[in-house]
């Protein structure tokens, strides 16, 4: 069946999904092959969801590829991790392109091998006019770190007299993430079965619909992602207010 007469049930569609990829190295231990194995197959899962989200016409996506706490892996793993990325990044820039993809990190830029960082900024740097689908890949990311920076780049703006304290509100801190301009995900996918945020965009987050699966990243494909969607589009979303104030609301 086509994609285009799936998606007629999922309306409402989030403009934004954020993605915790987890469980490959569990998926590839489970076939007794080492963890890159799951991390090579997890590449495959990343090129199969920018390509549903951009097919149906999800603006935002957000994928969670290595976390700042990440680091601590074995030293083989970070460094396989890190090739996948470079690889991912240097075959994808032509798809990217042709698909009107932008893309951005989110994360500690400076902390990635000097290569994996050039690959990075100069995928970036040439899809950056693009807007069909923005995906935010999150490479040496976590949040607090993130809200650190901001408060920091906050304080320091105060201090030089650019800013008064009464101008801080939730627009004004949301435009020192790294997310700045983009809206907040509708929808978080965690794959694998833990249910947990992982230092994930905790600010973000705040209003999300949470979207648990036991499948592991690797498995996890365009009907997987589709499940996911329709679940989604079932929910009701309140935001503080009464169901009957909602419904009279979308009425
Ligand atoms: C997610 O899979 C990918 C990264 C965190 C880089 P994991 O590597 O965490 O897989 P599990 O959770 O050990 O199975
Ligand atoms: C979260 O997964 C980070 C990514 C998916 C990149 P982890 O597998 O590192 O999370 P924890 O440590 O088990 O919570
Ligand atoms: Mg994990």
């Amino acid at each position: 069946m086509g994609i285009m007469r799936e998606i007629q049930h999922l309306d409402p569609l989030p403009r934004h999904v954020a993605i915790i990829m987890d469980g490959n190295g569990r998926w590839a231990q489970q076939r007794r092959r080492p963890r890159l194995f799951g991390h090579k197959a997890g590449a495959d899962s990343v090129r199969e969801a920018v390509e549903t989200a951009r097919k149906i016409g999800i603006r935002h996506l957000t994928l969670y590829a290595f976390s700042t706490e990440n680091w601590q892996r074995p030293s083989l793993e970070v460094k396989g991790l890190m090739g996948l990325l470079k690889n991912y990044l240097q075959s994808e820039l032509d798809t990217m392109k042709e698909n009107g993809i932008r893309l951005e990190c989110f994360g500690q830029k400076d902390r990635l091998p000097d290569d994996v960082r050039n690959m990075l900024d100069s995928v970036i740097a040439a899809t950056k006019d693009s807007s069909q689908l923005c995906l935010n890949l999150c490479l040496s990311y976590g949040s607090r770190a993130e809200m650190i920076r901001a408060v920091q780049e906050i304080s320091r703006k105060c201090a030089e007299g650019e800013l008064k304290s009464e101008d801080i509100d939730d627009q004004l801190f949301s435009d020192h993430l790294y997310s700045t301009g983009q809206p907040d995900p509708d929808l978080l996918i965690r794959t694998s079965g833990e249910q947990r945020l992982s230092n994930f965009l905790l600010w973000q987050l705040s209003y999300a619909e949470l979207y648990f699966t036991e499948i592991p990243w690797p498995e996890f494909r365009r009907d997987q992602f589709l499940a996911a969607l329709e679940e989604y589009a079932g929910r009701q979303r309140r935001f503080g207010k009464t169901g009957a104030q909602t419904e009279t609301a979308n009425s």
